[in-house]
């Protein structure tokens, strides 16, 4: 049995059940509602959409022509006014929206009638430099009020907006902007992190350089350094704001309107511009803002995503704003200055609902209890997580540490192209098993299959599909609507297939194993293994690179580089170092490898493919698998040895 097999094992045997708790469960926006009595999933979803509001209602729920879905067909509405306009009319108006913090401590509060004013003052702007309806904007900022607001204005238009994270390089944003013909670059002279300036402009001064679709750059002012500024070109936010106008109508979108594209990795080198619409989009957010994680008028709410994500599209701005909700912003490292910054965070501002990523709970846990332990954290009533499987260990000292057995934990299951959570406990409903993201939430349907489709038998391993369409699912993939087809629709026979793996036991929960395709999930984020490999390969000194990951204690997974050098080159640490910070200049520092390993060739079947299994086996140190079908058998045994060697 191999050790993930073992692991699993374990896990299904996991026997601690965590039943939802009386004083939760009696309060639980669950109870109020007659909504999860509806079996039907399209009538689910009808009901579900009367959480927002349409200036002029849908005719349709849902028009599915497999594969293409077509959500609250003939129904108008904007997705700015259900964030913000609609809740002007009562006490809301007053009510904080956004409680920001900065990493050197300053703060601010942008009440919801605030926000309104921000945002309506920024789409004039938007709208002064002829941005209209379906043009693309791409925004790189980090995790400051404007980044919001900045969305939020383009929403307002009906432009589409595309953030890219502020942690992602030049390269990587020159080609997101290019992928989509960005018309506006909105960004930031530069943002903190861990005390340092990442330097968002000079970032953005150098995509530039090839990103002929861009007419002008909106600079926000946060770092303070010095930057260029290119006459005629860019414009800084707090100048052009003076003349803006206070409002602007929002503008009446069709339900299956784009509202943004937000790239992902994938199987081949090039990131996929997934394409979520307006309604079926916001009502799945909404829906799911308020009874996974309970919202109520009183919480303060914080999840810790990066906005550049769509954990913080979905869940830092449209499904919290949606609800009327307070949203916590934070913008910067949590061990900084201190590894209980977090804890301090929670303890300032009450904070109420707390959601994370497994990655950094294994980080807290290395930290140690004693940081959470300083801080009065009796405001919590919910935890969250996501991004990856989080294991029982962690969910344990997440539990007892942060939660201290008292707030349940929903472990939610979703992806970029879901746009929303599909699998996850509904607090104060479903008992918890630690490990487990549960069930999925109803009006989904999802099961785990073999490759024909055929649903496997519980406890036993598979593929995670889901059967029905769902209102946020993505529509397309921009620019490639085949690829979408192909590679969402057409691997297992009339399913949506996710890309992970998973089992059921025999009560139905799910537990999510991972990614069966080529992408790799370090710390939560998607890379896929090809780009790395197209980035390494941009070096000069390298012939050929494979990457697989390798089984990481804090990250969950790592990236492993193997990497044949051309005539002339020598392997060297130097080297090492030079293509490691190659490839952070080609994507980000989330893509650098964790090692890489010089070898004199890679492992390969005689017709030429890399035995990226074999990799895979030497990275985790187990016993190799199959080399039946191996060109030359040898090769992997000095690459074994030299594996050895380094490690
Ligand atoms: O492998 C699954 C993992 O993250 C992938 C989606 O990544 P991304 O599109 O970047 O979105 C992350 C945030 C929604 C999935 O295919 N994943 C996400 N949540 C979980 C998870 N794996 C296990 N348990 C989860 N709760």
């Amino acid at each position: 049995m191999s050790p993930e097999a073992k692991v699993l094992e374990a896990l299904l045997r996991e026997p601690r059940l965590f039943p939802p708790p009386e004083h939760f469960s009696q309060k639980a926006n669950t109870q109020e509602t007659e909504l999860f009595k509806i079996k039907d999933p399209e009538a689910f979803w009808g009901q579900c959409a009367s959480l927002i509001h349409w200036f002029k209602p849908w005719e349709r729920i849902l028009e599915w022509d497999y594969p293409q879905a077509r959500w609250f067909t003939g129904g108008t509405l904007n997705v700015s006014y259900n964030c913000l306009d609609r809740h002007l009319g009562s006490f809301r108006r007053n009510k904080a929206a956004l409680i920001w913090e900065g990493e050197p401590g300053d703060s601010c509060v942008l009440t919801y009638r605030d926000l309104y004013r921000e945002v309506n003052k920024f789409a004039s702007v938007l709208r002064s430099l002829g941005i209209k309806r379906g043009d693309r904007v791409t925004i790189y900022l980090p995790m400051i009020p404007e980044l919001p607001i900045a969305m939020l204005a383009c929403a307002r238009i009906g432009a589409i907006h595309n953030v890219v994270f502020a942690g992602f390089s030049a390269h990587a944003l020159q080609e997101r902007i290019n992928d989509i013909g960005s018309r506006l670059l909105i960004t930031a002279d530069g943002g903190f992190r861990r005390g340092q300036v990442i330097p968002l402009k000079d970032n953005a001064d150098l995509a530039l350089q090839n990103a002929p679709t861009v007419e002008r750059v909106i600079v926000t002012k946060r770092t303070g350094h010095h930057i260029n500024m290119q006459l005629g070109r860019d414009l800084w936010w707090h100048e052009i704001m003076h003349t803006a106008s206070l409002y602007i109508e929002p503008e009446p979108m069709e339900a299956e309107d784009p509202l943004f594209i937000l790239h992902t990795s994938g199987t081949t080198g090039k990131p996929k511009g997934v394409v979520h619409t307006t309604g079926g989009y916001l009502v799945g957010v909404t829906m799911t803002a308020k009874y996974v994680f309970d919202l109520k008028e009183e919480d303060v709410y914080w999840c810790t995503a990066d906005i550049g994500w769509i954990t913080g599209h979905s869940y830092v701005v449209y499904g919290p704003l949606s609800n009327g909700a307070t949203v916590l912003i934070y913008e910067g490292a949590p061990d900084y200055p201190q590894p209980n910054r977090f804890w301090e965070i929670i303890e300032k501002y009450g904070v109420n609902i707390f959601y994370t990523a497994p990655t950094a709970i294994r980080s807290f846990m290395r930290w140690g209890p004693s940081y959470p332990a300083r801080h009065d954290l009796s405001s919590l009533r919910l935890l969250g997580t996501v991004g990856e499987p989080i294991n029982p260990e962690a969910w344990m000292w997440y539990y007892i540490h942060i939660g201290r057995r008292r707030c349940p934990i929903v472990d939610t299951w979703w992806q970029t192209e879901t746009g929303m959570i599909l699998i996850s406990p509904l607090p104060g409903e479903t008992p918890l098993k630690p490990g487990s993201a549960t069930r999925p939430l109803p009006g989904i349907e999802a099961d785990v299959v073999d490759e024909k489709g055929n649903p496997v038998p519980p406890g036993k391993g598979g593929y995670l599909v889901i059967k029905k369409p769902w209102p946020a699912m993505m529509r397309t993939i921009y620019g490639d609507h085949r690829r979408y087809v192909e590679q969402y629709w057409s691997r297992i026979p009339g399913c949506y297939f996710t890309g992970d793996g998973a089992r059921k036991d025999a009560d139905g929960y799910f537990w999510i194993l991972g990614r069966v395709d080529d992408v790799i999930n370090v710390s939560g984020h998607r890379i896929g293994t090809m780009e790395v490999e197209s980035a390494l390969v941009d070096h000069q000194a390298v012939a050929e690179a494979a990457v697989i990951s390798r089984s990481h204690p804090i990250k969950g997974q790592a990236i492993v580089a193997f990497v044949t050098l051309k005539e002339g080159f020598t392997p060297s640490p130097e080297l090492a170092q030079e293509l490691k910070e190659h490839v952070v200049k080609i994507i980000g520092a989330i893509a650098r490898p964790e090692q890489i390993l010089f070898t004199p060739e890679l492992p390969k079947t005689r017709s030429g493919k890399i035995m990226r299994r074999l990799l895979r086996d030497i990275a985790e140190g187990r016993a190799l698998g199959d080399t039946s079908t191996l060109a030359d058998p040898s090769s992997l045994e000095r690459l074994r040895q030299a594996y050895a060697e380094e490690a």
